[in-house]
């Protein structure tokens, strides 16, 4: 979440900063490594659950931690709920 600002992706809301109760950060991975493609929590699944836009790959960026493996990482940002 925090690099997709960084990057000038201002559409993305990121309403409660990262602490995973918004929802307002809800991006596709697209391509990247499949680990990151499924939540990395149960409050994360938890919360996309709530979302209509639930797809494939979805993911709060906020709950994503980049490293170098990252590098090639693709997203799209989901629609707004
Ligand atoms: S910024 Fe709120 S859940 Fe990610």
């Amino acid at each position: 979440m925090e690099a997709l600002r960084e990057g000038g992706f201002d559409d993305i809301l990121a309403l409660c900063g990262g602490c995973c109760s918004c929802a307002t950060c809800h991006v596709y991975i697209e391509h990247g490594p499949e680990e990151l493609k499924a939540p990395g929590s149960d409050d994360e699944d938890d919360l996309l659950e709530s979302s209509a836009h639930r797809g494939e790959g979805s993911r709060l960026s906020c709950q994503i931690t980049l490293d170098g493996a990252h590098d090639a990482l693709t997203v799209r940002l989901a629609p707004e709920d």
